[in-house]
């Protein structure tokens, strides 16, 4: 059985003094539910304060949105894998669309960055997903094939099943948009089935899949309720925490 992994990603939003009062919130409402991994992903302001708060055992583990794949140097603006280690960053998101669209993130510069980030024994979270164009075209696994390939490029079967793959379609991001229960599990099926030809069935066995895209409260259930789909990473309702502890309440009641 595959825990489900909820994931919080706040994007460029929350003050420090605002991510601690979400989780004073966030901790109260989810008890001491531990049947699901929880992930808090801030920016990076809010790391070092995020990371005292859930403390060494994180019950919440900590995440980063991005980090550069070099190990020190010339890189104005950057940071790289030992500074997250440095406050304690269990996983960190690569790849994200936004990335790759606002911030020109290749497939190439994903992969030097999985590379770094397994180096680290840091966990990743990659991101993959067509955009409406593609879908449209019928390109989606084409897409999704091309991304896996090229963003996981020399990485183990024992490697790999650590990393977590984040299934994002472009359309559904901050759209309000969600991908239908049936149309995110396709997409999670095929991913898995092209993680069994390229390594091996077993380990695509062992790959936690997350859908991204408009996940609510409303919806979260019967999308993680689909056999493929092994969690959740959430934009625009991860910043409200009553709302992101009903999303890890439905993982945690399935
Ligand atoms: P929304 O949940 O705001 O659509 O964002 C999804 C996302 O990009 C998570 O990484």
């Amino acid at each position: 059985m595959r825990k489900k992994i909820i994931a919080a990603n706040w994007k460029m939003n929350m003050l420090v003094s605002e991510a601690e009062a979400f989780l004073h919130t966030f901790m109260h409402e989810i008890g001491g539910e531990n049947s699901v991994e929880i992930v808090i992903v801030p920016p990076f302001t809010a790391l070092s304060r995020v990371s005292e708060i859930l403390g060494r055992d994180q019950k919440a583990k900590l995440g980063a949105q991005n980090m550069h794949g070099e190990k020190s140097g010339a890189f104005t603006g950057e940071v790289n894998a030992a500074m997250l280690r440095e406050l304690y960053v269990r996983y960190v998101v690569l790849g994200h669309s936004e990335r790759r669209t606002l911030f020109g993130e290749t497939d190439e510069i994903v992969n030097h960055k999985v590379r770094a980030a397994i180096d680290a024994a840091l966990r990743p979270i990659v991101c993959i997903g067509e955009t409406l164009a593609e879908r449209d075209a019928h390109q989606v696994e084409a897409v999704l094939r091309r991304q896996i390939e090229g963003s996981l490029h020399g990485v183990n079967a024992r490697e790999l099943a650590e990393i977590v793959i984040a299934y994002e379609p472009v359309w559904a991001i901050g759209t309000g948009r969600t991908a239908t229960p049936q149309q995110a599990q396709e997409a999670h099926a095929f991913i898995r089935r092209t993680l069994s030809e390229l390594w091996d069935a077993p380990t695509a066995e062992k790959v936690r899949i997350q859908y991204g895209g408009s996940v609510k409260p409303q919806n979260a259930a019967e999308l993680m309720r689909e056999n493929d789909i092994d969690g959740a990473l959430v934009g625009g309702a991860s910043l409200d925490p009553r709302g992101f502890a009903d999303i890890v309440k439905a993982a945690a009641a399935l």
